[in-house]
């Protein structure tokens, strides 16, 4: 995106930034690359569920042996491309020291974009074990926070029956670069009980081919990359924005060979009018991103009944609304079983943000939706999660005053506002079909920015 290279690379953002103090951010690997060097593998409790998914994906960990003994510093030789530490099998407390001596040598060695990925049993079981849990979250979040060069941590937690196939979109999400502003962060993955043959020998490059997806607020910003990306990953699009958003909207379903639907989400008919345009043309609705969203800030001294109504209707209670509507059985084009629901919320739903009452809370509403409607919808198969973004670089987030905006861009551990695709991306992994195990989650798509963590 033009804007974002504009800021830091040109010779006059350069120039600007350098006088600042600022340093240049490093470049994030994105896309569907992996880590250039090895991926190593790290089971200190002989748990095998990574090494499988590893292999699902054709990644079989290449190992560089861990050099700890001598007098010089331990490490792994050469750079690594990303560890990922299999911690399933701990169970007491000692068992951490094993996780240091992995870690400590892999924070010189990793690469740029590199990754570390945790991977941790779901709080279970008694004292010690729920807290060695908790413990990895601390870990996750401190290397995040210590890696450089645009190098990200995550963990994941699982739940007991889950398998290799169950984890492998989700660790080809992270070891790719589809995942590189998602730092610091965990979710939980459950067992989705898939067959090996669903992950059709690893990741696929078109994972949404021949499913429709419904994408509201598609006209620019981040709607717009989420159209797009989606389209790229093989989805037929159904691109919906408010009628004066009519030609842009039109331009983005024609690229991308979707379907433009004119639509006010707030329209009472509206969740009707998207299924209707989905019976029309004798299909199925396979998913939803709710990402249509607006701000009307002040501060509540100041805010009034209007600018309250208006961002809580937008952002959440339509929202709910086109759900129940999507999620009757009887509906004609509703959603189907084994469906997506995706909700766009903001790191403002977790932090707060003076000036912000209406829209903080009607995004915080957004991640309550996810987590009281995941076990609902369990049962038919349908996942339901958000993604919260934090900066990212949109035609908004570029108004702001220049200094103001630096300090925003930079409150985050990989030193740079993200970009529209980088939100997509997170979203495209909840629609892939082999993500059945990832439900009820919110995954903050914001370098691990200082607010509200
Ligand atoms: N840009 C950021 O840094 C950021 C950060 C956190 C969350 N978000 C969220 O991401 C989403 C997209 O943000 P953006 O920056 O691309 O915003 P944007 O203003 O560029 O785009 C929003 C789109 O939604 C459409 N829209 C607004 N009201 C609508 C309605 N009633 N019916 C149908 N369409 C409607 C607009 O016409 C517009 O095309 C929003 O939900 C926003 O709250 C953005």
């Amino acid at each position: 995106m033009k804007v974002i290279e504009k800021a830091y690379y040109s010779p006059v953002g350069k120039k600007v930034a350098a006088k600042a103090g600022l340093s240049e951010p490093p470049r994030l690997r994105r896309g569907r690359d992996y880590p250039r060097g090895p991926v190593v593998l790290a089971a200190p409790a002989g748990s095998t569920l990574v090494a499988e998914a590893l292999e699902l994906l054709g990644r079989t960990s290449e190992s560089p042996v861990l050099d700890t003994g001598g007098d010089k510093a331990p490490g792994y030789g050469d750079r690594i491309g990303a560890v990922v530490l299999d911690a399933t099998g701990l169970t007491d407390l000692t068992q951490l020291e094993e996780l240091r001596q992995v870690l400590r040598p892999a924070m010189r060695a990793i690469e740029g974009s590199g990754r570390v990925i945790i991977v941790g049993s779901s709080p279970e079981g008694d004292w010690e074990r729920l807290a060695l849990t908790q413990a990895l979250d601390g870990i996750n979040r401190t290397v995040a926070k210590e890696l450089r060069k645009g190098a990200t941590s995550n963990l994941v937690y699982v739940d007991p029956d889950v398998t290799a196939v169950d984890l492998l979109p989700t660790l080809a999400f992270l070891l790719e670069g589809r995942s590189a502003f998602v730092d610091g962060q965990a979710w939980t993955v459950r067992a989705a009980g898939l067959e090996e043959a669903d992950t059709v020998g690893g990741p696929a490059e078109r994972p949404l081919a021949g499913l429709t997806i419904a994408v509201t607020g598609a006209a620019r910003g981040i709607g717009e990359a989420i159209a797009r990306t989606l389209a790229r990953d093989g989805a037929e699009i159904i691109a919906i924005d408010i009628p004066p958003a009519g030609e842009a909207l039109a331009n983005v379903a024609n690229d991308i060979g979707g379907v433009a639907l004119q639509l006010d989400i707030t329209a009472p008919d509206a969740g009707e009018r998207i299924a209707a345009l989905v019976a029309g043309r004798g299909g199925s609705l396979h998913g939803i991103v709710h990402n249509a969203g607006v701000t009307r800030d002040k501060m509540l001294a100041n805010l009034d009944q209007k600018k309250w109504a208006q961002v809580l209707d937008i952002n959440l209670a339509a929202q709910l609304r086109i759900n129940k509507v999507l999620l009757d059985p009887a509906t004609q084009g509703g959603l189907v079983d084994g469906g997506r629901i995706v909700g766009v919320s903001s790191m403002v739903g977790f932090g707060g943000n003076a000036g912000q009452t209406n829209y903080a809370a009607s995004k915080a509403g957004v991640i309550g939706l996810v987590r009281a409607m995941a076990p609902d919808l369990a049962a038919r198969g349908i996942t339901i999660n958000a993604v919260a973004p934090g900066f990212i670089e949109t035609e908004m987030t570029q108004l702001i005053p220049f200094v103001k905006r630096e300090v925003m861009r930079r409150t985050n551990s990989l030193d740079q506002g993200g970009k529209p695709v980088d939100v997509a991306e997170t979203i495209g992994y909840f629609l892939d079909p082999r993500a059945a195990g990832v439900t009820g989650q919110v995954i903050r798509v914001c370098g691990q920015n200082l607010m509200g963590q």
